[in-house]
């Protein structure tokens, strides 16, 4: 199927049809994470987790987009199916075998199958066994202030107002916002325009149209907000070392309101 997509300004805008054929994308992603969170348990490795990732999307008969996505400049390519980021690490953890998940960790996991032409991106954080009550108070508030983001979509508003209202509220629980990593256009092309950064001013930024596919993808961290790389050039960990959490979601901006694609509708029928 070839649908035509309007670019406004370099952006790409998606047309209904072309909403509707991300969606099978973005269902698959949601249905791998509710897949791999009864695994998320003390004892299991980071690469268990990604093995089972990778074997749940081939028999979907999707792609995992994050497999051999180009790194910087001198840097290998990403070299598994998720990013598993646990504690400190903020975003794009490499699954490993040494990695084993404890009591008291927390692991964000994200996965992006490539469906139909299409990708579907999001990502939870999950509490391994039992943690500490500040510690789940991060990862409670870093969901929220997804969700707070998601509220600030608003057509004829900019994308500043998002980044403004996240920051304002992860501020406000005492909690920081990562500036180095940002929500992005997903759509046929992994990472698109716009840049959604999760930080920022009202009434700044590119304005907010029917037809804009995006992700917003907070990282909250419990002291400063820098990050450094490690020296596998993907990896990025809280210069301080203490805890970080993210949630993401990819949502459509349609005339009929703001539809979070990656999340499926709760069952209403006993
Ligand atoms: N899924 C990540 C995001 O939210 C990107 C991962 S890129 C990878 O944008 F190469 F690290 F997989
Ligand atoms: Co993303
Ligand atoms: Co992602």
């Amino acid at each position: 199927m070839k649908f035509k997509s309007d670019t406004f300004k370099g952006l790409t805008l998606l047309s209904s049809r072309e909403i509707e054929a991300m969606r099978p994308a973005c269902r698959l992603s949601s249905e791998l994470l509710d897949y791999l969170a009864p695994m998320v348990k003390p004892g299991i490795s980071t690469l268990e987790l990604n093995d089972a990732a990778e074997e749940w999307t081939q028999q979907h008969g999707a792609i995992s987009a994050p497999l051999g996505y180009p790194g910087a400049e001198g840097a290998m390519d990403f070299p598994r199916s998720i990013c598993t980021s646990v504690n400190e690490v903020v975003c794009h953890g490499i699954p490993s075998k040494k990695e084993i998940l404890q009591e008291g960790d927390i692991i964000n996991i994200d996965v992006t199958p490539f469906y139909q032409g299409y990708h579907g991106d999001s990502s939870r954080t999950f509490l391994v066994g039992e943690v500490e009550p500040e510690t789940r108070r991060l990862v409670e508030v870093t969901e929220r202030a997804l969700w707070v983001g998601i509220e600030a979509v608003k057509i004829g508003g900019r994308v500043g107002d998002i980044g403004a209202a996240i920051q304002e509220y992860a501020e406000g629980e005492g909690f920081s916002v990562v500036r180095d990593f940002v929500g992005h256009g997903v759509h046929r092309t992994f990472h698109a325009e716009p840049q959604i950064p999760h930080y920022g001013v009202r009434g700044k930024g590119k304005k907010i149209r029917p037809g804009m596919v995006f992700t917003i993808e907070p990282m909250l961290n419990e002291g400063t907000y820098e990050v450094n790389l490690l020296d596998d050039q993907w990896t990025a960990i809280t210069q301080d070392g203490q805890l970080s959490a993210q949630f993401e979601h990819t949502l459509a901006v349609t005339k009929s309101g703001v539809e979070v694609l990656t999340k499926m509708p709760v069952p209403v029928m006993a």
